[in-house]
């Protein structure tokens, strides 16, 4: 019997050897089925799931959320285009973001995406501009702020009143009757995301009270009844392994209870409601494996272990001040006997995976797992140092592939002079 880490039925310490370290891995049966269970949660409720991209994207999760049957919320021009080579239908997908670019504008319109989230009055004319162009309407949701804080970290919460997000509350009025009277723009409805990591309902709630009341405020003064409300995202996962899993689908069927007594209590046709969570769906599916390059200490004061991967294909320690453990993946009956940081190989000494952590006596060459690594790593990875990002392997049940392969020093110098 093996002593490795087995992740989806595959021996993680295999997989780095044969495709390197710093890697991604993904457990694809995981979330797939965590797709299935959001799904399921919502099945005649009249209310979807979109996956938001930005947790974690690239064409083989494209084609996986695709084939769940969820819809996809994409931030960039970058992300539009994976989910176009991904042959994802662009009906079931949303346009995001405070700074949307013209071109990021035009590739949706041109693919015909299913939704564009407007986040601010300029964007209003802006994309009724591009559509008259085109001569085509497009279906929009307006984002407010209602001026909501969650309970989690300050970096995001993403509906508090002082908020890069959103239309401001005090303008939401002169919004919705510029896209009421436009041609072009067909408002179907209102769009909140409270923020992100959130293991409770109470900020959910928060905001379908808040929303319920300016929906029937806006059929007050302008006649305006909403089809659609956009929840967002934000259901958490465990900080660290051996906590709770968060019970998203308890969450949403509780929210949509809130949102149906809300409407009931306000007299309001009950709009189809969206959620667009990211996170819970990739968090836990994915662990990072690292290669140990040295171990140093320093007496009476710490044990540096540094590993070939850090900020650049993980930075929430530095953005969030996550907290991550790591576990050894070629002998896990070794004890933890001591502590360490984890160190990275970046120039900044706050290059740590964790600055102090539980460790069984390491060597060069032994290979790490950090879990919870499945969300908001990925995708957030930069080339500080000319780093070369990492390859992102699904594996499921025993069988593994490359979802995306390793970056070559050749794809670093592409475009280069
Ligand atoms: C608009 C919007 N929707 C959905 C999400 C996904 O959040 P989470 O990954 O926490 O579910 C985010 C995350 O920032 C977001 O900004």
């Amino acid at each position: 019997m093996s002593d490795h880490l087995i992740w989806s039925g595959c021996d993680t310490v295999r997989l780095a050897h044969e495709y390197g370290t710093p890697l991604y891995v993904m457990d694809e049966s995981m979330m797939r089925r965590r797709c299935r269970r959001l799904a399921e949660a919502v099945k005649g409720r009249n209310a979807r799931i979109c996956y938001a991209g930005k947790a974690f994207l690239n064409i083989a999760m494209a084609k996986l959320v695709c084939e769940e049957g969820l819809g996809l919320d994409t931030v960039s021009e970058g992300e539009l285009y994976l989910a176009h080579l991904a042959g994802f239908p662009m009906e079931r997908v949303t346009l995001h973001g405070n700074a949307k670019t013209e071109s990021f504008l035009s590739a949706g319109l041109e693919w015909g995406a299913g939704t564009v989230v407007v986040d601010s009055e300029d964007e209003l004319k802006r994309l009724e501009s591009l559509c008259a162009l085109r001569g085509k309407r497009q279906t929009i949701l307006i984002r407010v702020s209602p001026g909501i804080e969650a309970h989690t970290h300050k970096a995001i919460q993403t509906a508090q009143k002082d908020c890069k997000f959103g239309v401001p509350l005090a303008h939401l009025e002169r919004a919705v009757k510029y896209a009421l009277a436009s041609e072009w723009l067909d408002l179907a409805g209102l769009h909140v995301h409270v923020g992100s990591q959130i293991h409770d309902t109470e900020a959910h709630f928060a905001a379908v009270s808040r929303m319920t009341q300016l929906l029937c405020e806006l059929r007050g003064s302008l006649g305006f009844e909403a089809r659609e409300l956009d929840l967002g995202g934000g259901f958490g996962i465990p900080s660290l392994p051996g906590e709770a899993e968060t019970p998203a689908e308890e969450f949403v069927s509780q929210i949509l209870d809130r949102v149906d007594s809300s409407c009931e209590a306000l007299g309001l046709r009950r709009p189809e409601v969206v959620f667009e969570p990211g996170r819970w769906i990739a968090g836990e599916a994915g662990i990072t494996l690292y290669t140990v390059q040295s171990v140093k200490e320093i007496p009476g004061v710490r044990t540096y272990v540094a590993v070939d991967g850090g900020m650049t294909d993980n930075p929430r320690p530095q953005l969030y001040q996550a907290q991550y453990v790591v576990k050894l993946a070629n002998d896990t009956t070794r004890p933890a006997t001591k502590r360490a940081a984890i160190a990275g190989p970046c120039c900044e000494s706050g290059d740590l995976l964790t600055a102090d952590t539980p460790v069984p006596e390491l060597h060069v060459g032994d290979v790490l797992a950090v879990p919870l690594t499945g969300a908001y790593n990925y995708s957030m990875f930069s080339t500080y140092n000319c780093a070369l990002r990492p390859a992102v392997i699904f594996a499921q049940d025993g069988s593994a592939r490359v979802a995306v392969r390793r970056q070559t020093l050749e794809d670093l110098a592409r475009g280069q002079e």
